[in-house]
């Protein structure tokens, strides 16, 4: 049998990981939002793009929350439901408005997929994690975040464009909670197995590390009517496919916290072993004095949000 994602919300960041896990042909698919007819309309769409494209699974659209019974047994679900920003808006002003949205729909989830993983997109997003964790009760394992991909491939593109280089051999690590004060790992940063810091000079460095961090809030002034989807999609696919062929990929995710890097009881984006089971292992690895503090930095930014949760 084939397996089974569920994307709850059908805006521009869950119809594109439906296109794409679509043309993976790994999985079937519903994909469900609460505007009447909405996740029809397009699942039907992306349904009749199969015969061109070559994918036959099956592609369901859902209105919640009438139909919720369609998402039963999930494998993974994805939730993307929620506001977007605007310009002018912090990803932080959505914590009120997706607050609802996440309880609501989690809660719903998790009773027709109790055994599901799942993979929180929705902003500010670790801390809509920790909700989506609180709420769901389940272990630490199956409830994981997606930014640390997005924000890495902002970084790795930036500095593949300054050297002329094919993004393919930038590696590189963005930790941290999704926000301007997230954490682009330069000294885990190689390009073609070199150093990055051989390569860039110190302020270009530094004025790339602070494109990255803003990365998601230019794109917002630049669509001026919603925010980034295409490389968010692209990196939930990669999140999701992980997860249902059991790839075991190290990827930088939010995932919660037990005292790892020093930090407890919250979800921060760090390396993460991603396999059938959800979150397989943190990785660790040794941080230079500045990037630890920043990392605490950025993990103090998410544990005061999560207090404005009341959790
Ligand atoms: C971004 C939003 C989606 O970083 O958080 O583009």
């Amino acid at each position: 049998m084939r397996k089974k994602v569920s994307i709850v919300g059908a805006g521009n960041v869950g119809g594109s990981v439906a296109q794409r896990l679509a043309e993976t042909g790994v999985t079937d698919i519903v994909l469900a939002d609460v505007f009447d007819g909405y996740a029809q309309g397009k699942a039907l769409d992306l349904a009749q793009a199969g015969p061109v494209v070559g994918y036959d699974c099956a592609i369901t659209g859902a209105t919640l929350p009438a139909d919720y019974h369609l998402t039963a047994d999930s494998d993974v679900v994805v939730f993307t439901s929620g506001a977007p920003r605007k310009p002018g808006m912090s990803r932080d002003d959505l914590l009120a408005t997706n607050q609802k949205i996440v309880v609501d729909n989690v809660s719903q989830i998790v009773r027709h997929s109790p055994q599901c993983v799942l993979v929180m997109v929705n902003n500010p997003l670790d801390a809509m994690a920790h909700l989506a964790f609180k709420t769901a009760g389940f272990p630490k394992a199956r409830v994981v975040g997606q930014a640390g991909i997005l924000d890495t491939a902002r970084f790795r593109t930036f500095l593949a464009k300054e050297l002329h280089v094919s993004v393919r051999d930038v590696n590189a690590y963005v930790l941290g909670g999704h926000g301007d004060d997230m954490v682009p790992l330069v000294s885990y940063t190689t390009v073609g197995g070199v150093p990055v810091s051989r390569l860039i000079a110190p302020e270009r460095l530094a004025a790339i590390v602070d494109r990255t961090r803003k990365g998601g809030q230019e794109i917002v002034d630049l669509l001026k009517t919603g925010s980034a989807y295409q490389a968010p999609a692209a990196a939930t696919t990669q999140m999701v496919l992980s997860i249902l062929l059991d790839q075991k990929r190290l990827l930088p995710c939010s995932t919660y916290l037990e005292g790892e890097y020093g930090i407890t009881d919250l979800f921060v984006g760090v390396p993460c072993k991603l396999g059938a089971a959800g979150v397989e292992q943190v990785i660790e690895i040794d941080l230079a004095p500045d990037e630890r503090d920043a990392l605490h930095r950025t993990a103090s930014s998410v544990r005061s949000l999560v207090h404005k949760l009341g959790l």
